[in-house]
């Protein structure tokens, strides 16, 4: 069994809660894992009810909660081996002190324990305590004993504690734990990769207040950088401004300009291996900025504006270029025009879109285009087609550079 890294889509969670304060998130954790799609079924211990009801998380789950070991509701009351095969993942969150320690000795006096006892699939816990109960040699020594057994830990976090007190201890938000089962879930087949991306739209300025810009929201990009860093790269995201927070274990430096842009991944881009192009960087720059602020008048005003480098066509033309995918956003002959560019600027594959469509949305729909002909993607959530795109780059570079990483170390 491959604790460490599921490496397939979970489309089923088991979901254990024990009793600790934390246990209203794990309601919250519920809804965000349905909302996205997936079976949830819940698993609590006895001491979890004092804190939420079952009801709650089987309005939530849409699904029976169990709770007793002699629950007869599973076919051959087999319900403490059946319900860990079930499912393609146990989370338990939160998981208590006592929970973990019983779970380290191997423990089968309630249903959730024997369940994880029974289990075939992988298990991840999210620990919520008191900062001194975590720091109590006595749970370290559980936990270090636990992480040898292969299980997964999400947290805790540093913070605010329920008791009034601060420091280590905390549950992670339901919303990290997605995150981070996501990431723990995804292939790790961009492992020991460099990947650079730039995303969102350039500024350029007409004097210091004003300047051009674009409506690109750097969602794509921003999505793109977080499915290649959950696939194991170290990703670099050089970003215009765009009010998106960073991407987990992203590193990220914030340009304005195109020509900012350009300098920034000239510097990183000869030692990246994947160079992935999604920002709408400018075409036209003024050619002679204000250096004060333009004063309004009556008369109409002539804008000077000169070409601005294209970043892609640059990298692309260097003597050992990274392997570069580029975006087209076209508003009309969407392919006929992606293409022309993608011979234009030599890029093995580029991600065709429709302009109107994709920029600022929630979803996208794209074709592929590389020497090998069109291949369309259907209609997806951007953080979906993320991971979709992240794949199908990984594949066609890992077919082109081979198995081992095809640049020198910084
Ligand atoms: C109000 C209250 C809050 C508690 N919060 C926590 C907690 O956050 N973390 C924890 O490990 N134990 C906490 N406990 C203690 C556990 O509920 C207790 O150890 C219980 O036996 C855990 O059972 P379980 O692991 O089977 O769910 C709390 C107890 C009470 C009364």
């Amino acid at each position: 069994m491959n604790i460490l890294h599921s490496g397939h889509p979970l489309t089923r969670i088991g979901l254990g809660v024990t009793g600790g304060i934390a246990a209203y998130k794990a309601a919250e954790l519920t809804r965000l894992w349905v909302k996205r799609g997936l079976s949830v079924q819940v698993l609590m211990t006895e001491a979890a009810t004092r804190f939420v009801t079952p009801t709650t998380f089987q309005a939530l789950s849409g699904k029976p909660v169990f709770t007793d070991l002699w629950d007869a509701r599973p076919a051959n009351a087999m319900g403490h081996i059946e319900l860990g095969r079930e499912v393609d993942a146990l989370v338990v969150a939160p998981a208590s002190a006592n929970f973990l320690a019983r779970l380290a000795q191997g423990f089968t006096d309630d249903l959730l324990s024997t369940v994880c006892l029974a289990r075939e699939c992988p298990l991840l816990v999210a620990p919520a305590m008191n900062r001194q109960m975590w720091a109590n040699p006595a749970t370290q020594r559980n936990v270090a004993r636990l992480r040898d057994d292969g299980v997964v830990f999400l947290g805790p976090a540093w913070g605010d504690q329920a008791c009034g007190e601060v420091g280590e201890g905390r549950m992670l938000e339901a919303e990290e734990i997605v995150a981070a089962v996501e990431f723990w879930a995804q292939p790790k087949i961009l492992a020991g990769r460099r990947v650079l991306l730039t995303a969102g739209p350039t500024f350029e300025a007409i004097d210091p207040v004003r300047g051009i810009t674009n409506l690109s929201s750097g969602k794509m990009g921003y999505a793109l950088a977080r499915a290649a860093a959950q696939a194991g790269a170290e990703v670099t995201l050089v970003s215009g401004p765009v009010g998106l927070p960073t991407p987990a274990g992203v590193q990220r430096i914030d340009v304005r300009s195109a020509a900012d842009m350009l300098a920034a991944v000239e510097d990183v881009s000869a030692r990246s291996e994947i160079f992935i192009a999604v920002a709408a960087v400018a075409d036209y720059t003024p050619t002679a900025p204000l250096p004060e602020k333009l004063k309004k008048s009556t008369v109409a005003l002539q804008l000077e504006l000169m070409p601005t480098v294209d970043i892609l066509a640059r990298i692309a033309a260097g003597s050992n270029p990274p392997f570069c995918v580029g975006f087209a956003a076209e508003s009309e002959r969407v392919l006929e025009f992606a293409e022309a560019k993608r011979r234009r600027k030599k890029l093995p594959l580029i991600i065709a879109n429709n302009a109107r469509d994709a920029i600022g949305s929630d979803d996208n729909e794209v074709t592929l285009l590389d020497a090998a002909g069109a291949h369309a993607l259907p209609r997806l959530p951007k953080e979906a087609l993320a991971r979709r795109l992240i794949e199908e780059i990984a594949r066609r570079y890992l077919a082109v550079r081979g198995a081992a990483p095809d640049r020198g170390t910084p």
